[in-house]
């Protein structure tokens, strides 16, 4: 038995604009996870949210006339709907704007003064717009090669790497303006008193290898961080100060104890703190150096339990290429559950999932390939024909098997081989054991040719047993995919009676009204998937 309590953790999402698919992957990644260890009896509190803070949520609310509340509300609702179109088990998606993030991140606040500096810092401010301008907010001439319009870090053109006070001719990109450069006081949190206590953190907690590698080369150079951001900003006042703001990457972590407060209804210490307790967080490669320096240190600081566990994945393309409406390659959550059921996409992820940080590609052909050859071909199309010959020459009638069948045995060793896969993150392997096993159902019944032997008086019962022993392998292959296709699971499971003290052979039983549980994709559905770009030019 299994004691842990686990908190598993999605990154959260930024409230400037739609989820997109590589969202997705993140989401069905975990919920795949999630899913497969409820299964198997785990104690699961599985929380994320959207990151409602900062400069860029500011100035996207500004262009769209609305208050920054009036803008995180609406993307909130778009982002639950999105959520529970792609099935995700969240048991609570919240957010950081709200009175129990805000008092967490005080409380936190106050617990690491002693590692808080102040330093009077020169920062870009647009005096037209009369904001600080975050260094992605500047372009500028390359030093080097004097290509236009070039951000502060490094040249497009020539590769030149740079600081933003290098950059010719630097201009704002929300006026064009010359930015003035302006003094003010901010706070630092300083990390080098932390260096042993992150360093060996980053060695015992469960983290991939070359992650691990990355986070320790980092170690050498841990300068003290700005957490202090000047209005106007869009965040939580920094108590005690005027005009000054918590920077969004303080509080976006700490976000995860204020959702872990809002679903607990109170402290979220007590089980964050909890020797039993498992941490876990799901997130892409670009935010490995907030968790696995940052969040530890300031937790480490504030005198609260470390991450146990750190899963990241890569970057998900579109046909290759990064996902960018200008290049025709971005899709919506939205688009796509309107385009295609959203099943497809957690099979089509599942598929490809390892634990490496490798981009991934959701290559249209290769998608719709796969889909309709293993998905629907191998799988569904198994449980078809086994109740096609069922309801045609059996009345519909499904005989109890015998467990000692060779195949049925066959089929616990599939199925144990499989399990413990889901849960170290190796999907790739899981699917590709679950097609072998498949293949070998699919032989079993081809070379037993059940169609033709109902022609047959005598052969016909066997054809019969063959029929019904196929349905119950599907049955069970669907079982233990029910992680990634939970919906089809359920439907699949209301229209069949299962045996309840065993679970796993069917009980003898009349299979009426089978459901069509999902159809091959079709052309069009490929072709609508991209039009979402071509409606935005
Ligand atoms: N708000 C921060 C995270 C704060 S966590 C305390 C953020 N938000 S995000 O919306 O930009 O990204 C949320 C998650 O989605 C991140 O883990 C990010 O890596 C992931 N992805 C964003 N684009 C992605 C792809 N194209 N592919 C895969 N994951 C992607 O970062
Ligand atoms: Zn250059």
């Amino acid at each position: 038995m299994n004691e842990k309590k686990y908190i598993v953790t999605t990154a959260l999402f930024y409230a400037n604009g739609p989820l997109h698919l590589g969202h997705m992957l993140e989401m069905i990644q975990a919920d795949i996870w999630v899913r497969s260890a409820r299964e198997r009896g785990y104690n699961v509190i599985f929380l994320s949210g959207d990151d409602q803070h900062g400069t860029p949520i500011m100035l996207q609310a500004e262009k769209l006339g609305q208050s920054p509340e009036q803008m995180i509300d609406a993307v909130h609702q778009d982002h639950l709907r999105d959520i529970e179109s792609f099935h995700i088990s969240y048991d609570c998606f919240y957010g950081t704007h709200n009175q129990e993030t805000k008092q967490v991140v005080n409380d936190i606040y106050h617990k690491v003064t002693p590692y808080l500096t102040e330093t009077v810092i020169e920062q870009a401010y647009d005096p037209v717009k009369q904001v600080f301008l975050p260094d992605r907010y500047i372009k500028g001439q390359c030093p080097k090669c004097g290509a236009k319009d070039q951000y502060g870090d490094n040249c497009e053109v020539c590769g030149a790497t740079y600081t933003i006070d290098d950059l010719v001719n630097p201009y704002s990109i929300l006026t064009g303006q010359t930015p003035e450069k302006r003094a003010t006081p901010h706070q630092f949190f300083d990390l080098k008193p932390l260096t042993q206590v992150i360093s060996s953190w980053q060695e015992n907690a469960t983290i991939a290898k070359n992650i691990q590698n990355k986070l320790t080369e980092w170690m050498d150079d841990l300068r003290p961080w700005d957490i202090t951001r000047d209005g106007p900003y869009f965040g939580f006042e920094i108590p005690g100060r005027d005009n000054q703001y918590f920077y969004v990457w303080l509080d976006a972590p700490i976000g995860y104890l204020g959702i872990l407060s809002h679903y607990l209804k109170g402290d979220p210490y007590t089980l964050w703190d909890d020797e039993s307790s498992h941490i876990m967080h799901f997130i892409g490669k670009d935010i490995i150096n907030f968790h696995g320096l940052f969040w530890p240190g300031v937790l480490n600081a504030a005198g609260h339990s470390l991450p146990n566990e750190i899963r990241t994945h890569g970057f998900l393309t579109i046909n290759g290429q990064k996902m960018s409406k200008s290049r025709g390659t971005y899709i919506s959550a939205a688009h796509f559950n309107q385009s295609i059921p959203t099943e497809y996409l957690r099979y089509y992820l599942a598929s490809k999932l390892t634990n490496s940080t490798d981009d991934m590609d959701f290559s249209l052909e290769d998608f719709k390939n796969r889909v309709n050859a293993e998905l629907i071909g191998k799988i569904i199309n198994l449980g078809n024909r086994c109740v096609g010959i069922l309801t045609k020459h059996f009345d519909g009638q499904l005989l109890e098997i015998s467990i000692e069948d060779e195949i049925w045995r066959d089929s616990i060793v599939h199925a144990e081989k499989i399990r413990p896969l889901w849960l170290s993150g190796d999907y790739q392997s899981a699917m590709r054991s679950v097609i072998i096993w498949v293949n070998h159902i699919n032989q079993y019944v081809d070379t037993h040719k059940p169609w033709a032997a109902v022609k047959i008086e005598e052969e016909k019962p066997n054809a019969h047993q063959v029929c019904s022993m196929g349905f119950n392998l599907f049955f069970r292959i669907m079982r233990e995919i029910a992680c990634v296709l939970p919906k089809t699971f359920e439907k699949l499971n209301l229209s069949i009676n299962e045996n309840q003290s065993d679970g796993m052979v069917l009980p003898a039983q009349k299979i009426e009204n089978y459901p069509r549980l999902l159809e091959r994709i079709t052309d069009e559905q490929i072709e609508s998937l991209l039009t979402e770009n071509a409606a935005q030019r």
